[in-house]
């Protein structure tokens, strides 16, 4: 009898035991499973590392005077993105840009930035979503009776940061644009391209996600605009997203980054490694 039960006890330990490792065995299948969907999932979505940081969804835009400024825009720009829009004077560059930052609300159609509809936000949630964007104009738009740091630190301030941050902050945005020392110098003691530095390091110090930009070096000489173009070109190697409307041909032309050219209202070309100018050789129209 000691015997058997002995036997008996020790068979139920064993079956214990399997029936452990049995319970342990299906949880770690359970787990290689959901591992293996996930890596499915992601090569199934190579763009999984690379979602889009703004989507233009069917978008019309029609100013209370009539003019259809935009007809149907669909674009896609994926996070990490450098995108020049390029198009004729009146085509919709700075309509689509002043879109982006809610200026102006689409007549028809959404647009998602970050993955949050634009239509949808509150009059009280504007604030917030442009500090998470860079913008950068190019008249600079700097306010005249402030120094430099005071430039930079305005938003800021109004936002109510503590001092210890804003003196952070806008020492690394300062640094960052090549403007260490000149803090208490005023906007009309600094030449264009200074100027231009310093509305970089304003839309730098809120470290956005995305800098949009419209045509930031239309009033600067060639060789300040290669300079301020530089500093847009390590900002985004920097992980940001760049929008930039130009006119610059040169600059587009040597860089050779995503190019959409917008015509009377519509996207007229998109390719991915463009010029400012089309190449007759290439097809118009490149899905992305
Ligand atoms: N606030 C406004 N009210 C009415 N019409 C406008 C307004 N802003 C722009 N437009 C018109 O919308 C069209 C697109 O203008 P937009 O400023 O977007 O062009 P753009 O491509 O930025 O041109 P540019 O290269 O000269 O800056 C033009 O016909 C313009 O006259
Ligand atoms: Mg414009």
């Amino acid at each position: 009898m000691l015997r058997l039960g002995l036997r008996l006890d020790r068979r139920l330990e064993l079956l214990g035991a399997l029936s452990y490792t049995a319970r342990d065995l299906a949880r770690r299948a359970r787990k290689r499973h959901a591992s293996l969907q996930k890596t499915q999932l992601m090569v199934l979505t190579p763009d999984f590392a690379t979602r889009p940081v703004i989507s233009f969804q069917h978008v019309w835009k029609r100013y209370e005077t009539g003019t259809e400024a935009l007809r149907d825009i669909n674009l896609v720009v994926p996070d990490g993105d450098f995108m020049f829009l390029v198009g004729p004077s009146g085509a919709g560059k700075s309509t689509m840009v002043r879109l982006l930052i809610r200026e102006e609300k689409p007549t028809k159609g959404k647009i998602f930035v970050d993955g949050v509809e634009l239509g949808r936000m509150k009059r009280r949630q504007l604030p917030f979503y442009r500090r998470r964007i860079g913008l950068v104009f190019q008249d600079f738009k700097l306010l005249p009776n402030l120094t430099v740091y005071e430039n930079v630190a305005f938003a800021l301030r109004v936002h109510g940061e503590p001092d210890a941050l804003i003196k952070t902050r806008v020492a690394e945005a300062v640094d960052t644009v090549g403007l260490a020392g000149k803090e208490q110098t005023y906007p009309a003691n600094l030449s264009g391209g200074e100027q231009q530095r310093v509305a970089i390091a304003r839309a730098l110090v809120h470290a956005p996600k995305m800098i949009i930009a419209d045509e930031p070096t239309g009033n600067l000489d060639p060789a300040t605009a290669w300079e301020i173009m530089q500093l847009f070109l390590r900002i985004n190697a920097r992980g940001a997203t760049v929008v930039m409307a130009t006119h610059n041909r040169e600059i587009v032309d040597l860089l050779r980054r995503r190019v959409v050219a917008i015509d009377a209202g519509q996207i007229a070309r998109d390719d991915r490694s463009g010029r400012y100018h089309d190449d007759a050789s290439k097809s118009q129209v490149r899905a992305r």
